[in-house]
């Protein structure tokens, strides 16, 4: 049995960047395979690892029925048959099914080859549903390969790619999703959006990811099979894709064509190159058009690379400093039709807030009108409706218009930048409760500020902001500085597991991890039983057990749904425990 794993470590949008580790090897996602035509490799796998592609793809179909491939595979392995020690993954001949019509192999046959060569990561023979196809012929397509993936469940050793297929009907993409995810795979690809992309497609390539999203756990990786161009990068990771793979940095430059993060150019149109990579600092586009034709290809090939991996980063470091949105909103102007597929996505509210964090490193940039459907808004202004109920005093937002005196303090409020310039009214020792109360309101929802109410705030002597916030001599809590949010001390974490009916806030851990977390240690998601749906990442949580009582209070990585699912890696960094 294979090892692997997969947990996330830090997040952003709806997208995320985890760790996938299999066989002792590790990635970091999002990641892509490049993929390696075992017949003609114009990048070598071992020059692809040294440019730090930790994960590549190649097709055991074609290594299967090529008598002198299949040889040396059985022979030396995949590994040494490719000259690559990083992550194999295979495809097993479902494309070209799609793209030929028919393949002469078995379900069983391609699994037992694929585990015969050691692969890291195998794939069944699933049926690629198109776009578009006969409804009864997609239901029926996609009868088969649950049908097979039954099969390759019972019998498979290795980590294993469920493709989740289903044309273009959402309910038969989520409907596959939610079958896969009961059976034992590792990795969901989205397949068959191959025709939806080279179309440009975005659109509905949109809904298909979300409709497949909705179904699969959310705690195994999701690859978009035949994703490979850096223009679709930031958009597909906000919606919750992992890996990619792409054969398109070899075929576009064997047909001299020049990837960009916005879209593709054509040798022949370029005077100069927009991009700093070994291969356009030394050569002119010039330059280049007048080398023989192999040695272009290749040279065209590291560039495409270069720009895959460069843009993989960018989207990386935005999840980081939480500014994926603004990267998205960016590249949808890349293109009329990339645009369409952003508005769309931003229709997906419901999918988009409940992984939306409830804080980031970054302010709120108001870059365009569509920033003002981004989920962080869109929970914004709903939470501040619900305490204006409770904080009727308001005041004139430039960006956000009417919103709640007491919570002009915290974010997006007091952390965005739009046209104008606006100031932030200094909170008064007379009334720097009511801005306490108003933001445990919002931030741990209905009755929060409950805990809060006969609390002492003392107010910085250099900003004039508040600082810690006490009772009774007790600390309850400290205001950041940075989002204008609380972190709970154990009196604040008391009080609010007081004031708030179970099971709001709460983590519940089973009796193995109860005294780790009194000793302030971190909680492991495998210890988590359950949690209050209505977490959000990044929040403040308690720890409880199953009687409820409070064992700690930390920050969590997951929302709620996620926290009763995951079972690797950290559910909440514990900042304070209770001891009995
Ligand atoms: N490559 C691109 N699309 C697909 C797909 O739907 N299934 C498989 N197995 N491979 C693909
Ligand atoms: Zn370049």
């Amino acid at each position: 049995m294979s090892d692997f794993r997969f947990e996330v470590k830090a997040r952003d949008a709806s997208g995320r960047i985890g760790k996938l580790t299999v066989n002792g090897k590790t990635v970091e996602t999002p990641a892509i395979m490049p993929v390696v035509n075992p017949k003609q490799l114009i990048v070598t796998p071992k020059e692809l690892k040294e440019m730090g592609f930790g994960m590549i793809i190649t097709n055991s179909y074609i290594i299967y029925k090529t008598p002198e491939l299949r040889e040396k595979a059985l022979e030396s392995g995949i590994h040494r048959f490719l000259d690559y020690d990083g992550i194999v993954e295979v495809d097993s001949g479902s494309f070209q099914l799609m793209r030929y019509g028919e393949i002469k192999v078995t379900n069983r046959e391609i699994i037992g080859f694929q585990e015969e060569i050691g692969v890291d990561i195998g794939t069944f023979l699933d049926i690629p549903t198109p776009p578009d196809e006969p409804r009864e012929k997609a239901a029926r397509d996609l009868e088969i390969t649950l049908e097979r993936a039954k099969e390759a469940a019972e019998i498979k050793r290795m980590a294993m790619n469920a493709a989740v297929q289903g044309s273009t009907y959402p309910d038969l993409r989520t409907y596959a999703a939610k079958k896969l995810s009961d059976m034992n795979f590792e990795i969901h690809p989205i397949g068959a959006v191959v025709p939806l992309m080279e179309s440009y497609r975005y659109r509905d390539l949109v809904d298909v990811v979300i409709a497949s999203k909705l179904g699969l756990r959310p705690d195994r990786p999701v690859h978009l099979f035949g994703a490979g161009h850096p223009m679709i990068f930031a958009l597909a990771v906000t919606m919750g894709v992992d890996l990619f793979d792409s054969a398109s940095y070899a075929l576009y430059a064997k047909d001299d064509r020049y990837l960009t993060p916005e879209g593709t150019k054509r040798l022949d149109e370029l005077e100069y190159f927009p991009c700093s990579c070994p291969v356009c600092s030394r050569y002119t586009p010039q330059e280049l058009r007048e080398m023989p034709k192999e040695e272009r290809a290749r040279l065209l090939a590291i560039h495409n690379l270069w720009v895959i991996r460069e843009e993989l980063n960018r989207v990386k470091q935005s999840i980081k400093e939480g500014t994926l949105w603004e990267l998205v909103d960016e590249r949808a102007r890349s293109h009329p039709k990339l645009y369409s597929a952003y508005k769309r996505l931003l229709e997906y509210i419901d999918y988009l807030e409940k992984n939306e964090p409830v804080s980031k490193a970054s302010a709120f940039f108001k870059v365009s009108e569509e920033a003002m459907l981004w989920p962080i808004v869109h929970r914004a202004k709903e939470r501040a409706e619900r305490i204006a109920q409770k904080f009727p005093e308001m005041i004139n937002h430039p960006i956000f218009g009417e919103i709640p005196k007491y919570l002009s303090l915290s974010y997006p409020f007091a952390q965005s930048e739009g046209e104008e310039e606006f100031t932030i009214e200094k909170p008064r020792k007379g009334d720097v409760r009511e801005y306490i109360m108003a933001i445990a309101e919002y931030q741990f929802g209905e009755g929060g500020g409950e805990a809060f109410k006969d609390s002492f705030v003392e107010l910085s002597r250099k900003t004039g902001m508040p600082r810690q916030i006490k009772a009774k001599g007790k600390h309850l809590a400290t205001f950041r500085a940075e989002d204008g949010l609380l972190t709970l001390g154990i009196e604040g974490a008391k009080r609010l597991h007081e004031v708030l009916p179970f099971p709001k806030m709460r983590v519940i851990v089973n009796e193995e991890a109860e005294p780790f977390a009194r000793k302030g240690k971190n909680v492991f998601a495998k210890f988590v039983i359950d949690a209050d749906p209505g977490i959000r990442p990044y929040d403040e949580v308690l720890v409880v057990n199953k009687r409820d009582e409070l064992l700690a209070t930390g920050q969590t990585l997951l929302n709620g749904e996620e926290l009763s699912i995951f079972q690797n890696g950290l559910a909440v960094k514990v900042r304070r425990g209770i001891e009995k």
